[in-house]
């Protein structure tokens, strides 16, 4: 799709950091906008501001863990704006600790969101999209910890490979099939955004680890560790631009931070030198 202008997105977690900027930006390319967002006071916020901005915009409270959430948001998005050409599966959330000692409330509230809402997004919206057959795309927000494995947050870094393999496998099918469709996995570096602070959005019922005096410490320096490097990181309009840049290069991969792409060859480098030393032992 080369004009997207008139068009409608849709933004999961679009009320804050780069869901938000992706917002802004549909609207510079004057988009309609539906933002979902868990957080209802972020959303009424985020709403209210893009639509000072002259932008056509409609929020939907939605929890994208749940199915029958992201259904009422395709029903009320395609309802307000008709057909949706651009979907962003962005929500996401960061917590837990090591594969060994990461509570199972962690486990199941991190792959909830960041897995499980963007398997909900591609099951609703990807029909609906096959379905009016108009040219779109799909952008998965995974990370940079979806194509290296960063050391702490196991539950995070799991649920970022699997959104890159779950869009591989996406984006494979649709060429097979010449979908008019363009599956696109973002993985950018570190941004400016409210991610370390993703407690904000802990549901009631799942038990919250850093209440235990055992962990506490540990999550708190965690979280420190991680707000600083968030804080260091690039603007969210940034990554914006570079998903807008993408899209326009049909590029699959969307990179945010080539200082790091060294660290992806060092990942690939030790799986082929460990290939390589079987294929040598045999
Ligand atoms: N900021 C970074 O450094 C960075 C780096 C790589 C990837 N990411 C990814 O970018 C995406 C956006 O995060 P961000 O950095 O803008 O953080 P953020 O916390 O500023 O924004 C995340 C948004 O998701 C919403 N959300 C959380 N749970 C939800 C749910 N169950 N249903 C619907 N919405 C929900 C939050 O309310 C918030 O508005 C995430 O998937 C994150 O993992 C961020």
């Amino acid at each position: 799709m080369e004009n997207f202008s008139g068009k409608t997105a849709v933004i999961t977690g679009g009320a804050s950091g780069i869901g938000l900027a992706l917002a802004h930006r549909c609207i510079v390319e004057g988009m309609q906008v539906v933002i979902a967002d868990v957080n209802q006071t972020d959303l009424e916020r985020a709403t209210d501001d893009l639509q000072k901005r002259g932008g056509a915009v409609f929020g939907v409270h939605t929890d994208v863990s749940k199915q029958a959430s992201v259904e009422v948001l395709l029903q009320a998005a395609v309802a307000r704006f008709g057909p949706i050409h651009l979907l962003c599966n962005n929500a996401g959330v960061a917590a837990g600790r090591n594969a060994w000692d990461t509570a199972v409330a962690d486990w199941e509230w991190t792959l909830g969101v960041n897995l499980w809402g963007v398997i909900f997004g591609l099951n609703l919206f990807v029909p609906h999209m096959l379905g009016h057959g108009e040219p779109s795309h799909v952008v998965n927000t995974a990370s940079i910890a979806g194509l290296i494995t960063p050391v702490s947050m196991t539950p995070y870094a799991v649920s970022k490979h699997a959104v890159v393999a779950l869009t591989e496998s996406l984006h494979q099918r649709l060429v097979a099939r010449n979908a008019p469709i363009r599956a696109h996995v973002l993985c950018p570096g570190f941004a400016k955004t409210q991610i370390y602070n993703s407690e904000r959005n802990r549901p009631g019922a799942v038990a919250d680890i850093s209440a235990n005096p055992a962990t506490a410490g540990a999550s708190d320096k965690a979280r420190r560790r991680i707000q600083d490097s968030v804080e260091s990181g690039i603007e969210a309009s940034e990554v914006a631009d570079a998903v807008f840049a993408g899209l326009q290069d049909n590029r699959f991969y969307i990179l945010t931070h080539p200082e790091m792409n060294e660290l992806i060859e060092l990942r690939h480098a030790s799986i082929m030198r460990d290939a390589q030393a079987l294929g040598s032992s045999r």
